[in-house]
C-alpha cells in the first residue's frame, strides 16, 4: 500500500508576542492527504494557509499534533523528508547576479548533486520548463513569469515525491497564469507526484485540485472536492431567463426553492436550490412571453469562498 502525503492529526500552531501573550495561527488542523493528489488549501488572508505549507513542508514545527508526511515522522525524520520534498513559492527570490543557469547549478548542488549529473539534470530542467532563451539571463533581468518558471523548475531538480506550491501565480498575468497552471498539471501528471498548493484563484482550485480544504482563522471550515462542496453548501444553481413580453416575475419569488431573484426589464436572474422541479414552475410564469434564452449555470468555487470567508 501506499502512504499518504499528508497524516495530519491535531496540529496546533501559536505565536507569542514580545509581552508574552500568544495567538493561536493553526487550531486542531486534521487532514489525510492521498499519495498523487492535487490538494488545494482555500481561505482569507491570514487564515494559516503558508503556515500550514510551512508546517508539511517541515520548516517550522507545531506546538500540537502528530504529523507524518510520505510515511515519515515530520520531526524525527526531517532530514529524509526534506531529500524527497520540494517548494515554490509565489515572487520568488533567487541570487540576483546569477543566471538562469547558474541559480539551477547551484540548487542541484545543494541537493547533492554533481558532475555530469548535475549538468544533465539542470539541462534537462532548462528543457522541461522552455527557460532555454533566459539560460545565461541574470535573475534580476528576468520577467516575474520567468522568475516563477525558474522556481518551479528548481523545485524539481530533486525529482520531488511531493511539491509545496505556496500560491504559484500570484502576481503573474491571466495568460502567464493559464501556463503556470497547465505546467502544474504536466508536472503532476508526468511525474506522478503530489501536490498541495495554496490559491486565492478559484479557477485554479477548480481547474487543479482533487480536493481542497477551506482555512478560516486557523480552522478548517470545509473539506471536500469542489464539486461537493458547491453541492453541500447548498449554492443555488443560476438560471438567467432573456424574455419579450410580460412575465409574472413577482410570483416566481414566491415558489418553493428559489434563494433569490434579480429582475430587469426582459430579463430575469434566479438562484434555485433544486433544479428541474422549480425550474418546471418558473417556465409555466412565462406563458404571456416569448423566451429568447435561458442559461444555466452551476454555483462556482468564487460563491463557495464568500459564502465560507462570512
Ligand atoms: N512568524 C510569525 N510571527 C507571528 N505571527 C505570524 C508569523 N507568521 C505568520 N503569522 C501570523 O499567522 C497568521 C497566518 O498567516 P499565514 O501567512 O499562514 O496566512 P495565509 O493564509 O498564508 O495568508 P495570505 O493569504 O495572506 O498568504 C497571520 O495572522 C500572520 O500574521
Ligand atoms: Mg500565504
Amino acid at each position: 500500500m501506499t502512504e499518504k502525503s499528508v497524516e495530519a492529526k491535531g496540529i496546533c500552531k501559536m505565536y507569542k508576542s514580545l509581552l508574552g501573550s500568544s495567538t493561536t495561527i493553526l487550531d486542531n488542523i486534521s487532514l489525510d492527504i492521498e499519495a498523487g493528489e492535487i490538494f488545494g488549501l482555500l481561505g482569507p488572508n491570514g487564515s494559516g494557509k503558508t503556515t500550514l505549507i510551512s508546517i508539511f513542508s517541515t520548516l517550522i514545527y507545531p506546538e500540537a499534533g502528530s504529523l507524518f508526511i510520505l510515511g515519515m515522522n515530520a520531526r524525527r525524520d526531517k532530514g529524509e523528508i526534506r531529500k524527497v520534498i520540494n517548494i515554490s513559492t509565489a515572487k520568488p527570490n533567487f541570487p540576483w547576479s546569477l543566471t538562469v543557469r547558474e541559480n539551477l547549478r547551484h540548487y542541484g548542488m545543494l541537493y547533492g548533486l554533481y558532475g555530469s549529473d548535475l549538468s544533465r539534470t539542470v539541462d534537462d530542467q532548462i528543457e522541461a520548463f522552455e527557460l532555454g532563451d533566459f539560460r545565461d539571463k541574470r535573475f534580476e533581468d528576468l520577467s516575474t513569469g520567468i522568475k516563477q518558471r525558474l522556481s518551479l523548475a528548481k523545485a524539481m531538480l530533486n525529482h520531488p515525491r511531493l511539491l509545496f506550491l505556496d500560491e504559484p501565480t500570484t502576481g503573474l498575468d491571466p495568460d502567464i497564469s493559464m501556463k503556470t497552471r497547465m505546467l502544474v498539471k504536466r508536472i503532476h501528471e508526468e511525474e506522478n507526484i503530489s501536490v498541495i498548493l495554496s490559491t486565492h484563484y478559484m479557477p485554479e482550485a477548480e481547474m487543479l485540485c482533487d480536493r481542497i480544504a477551506f482555512l478560516r482563522k486557523g480552522r478548517i471550515v470545509a473539506m471536500d472536492t469542489p464539486r461537493n462542496l458547491k453541492k453541500h453548501l447548498c449554492l443555488g444553481e443560476r438560471v438567467v431567463i432573456s424574455y419579450q413580453g410580460q412575465a409574472d416575475t413577482a410570483a416566481i419569488e414566491k415558489l418553493p426553492g428559489i434563494l433569490g431573484l434579480k429582475a430587469q426589464k426582459g430579463r430575469v436572474e434566479i438562484s434555485i436550490d433544486r433544479g428541474e422541479e422549480s425550474l418546471d414552475q418558473i417556465i409555466k410564469l412565462f406563458s404571456g412571453a416569448k423566451i429568447l434564452d435561458i442559461d444555466i449555470k452551476e454555483p462556482d468555487l468564487e460563491d463557495v469562498f464568500i459564502e465560507l470567508a462570512r
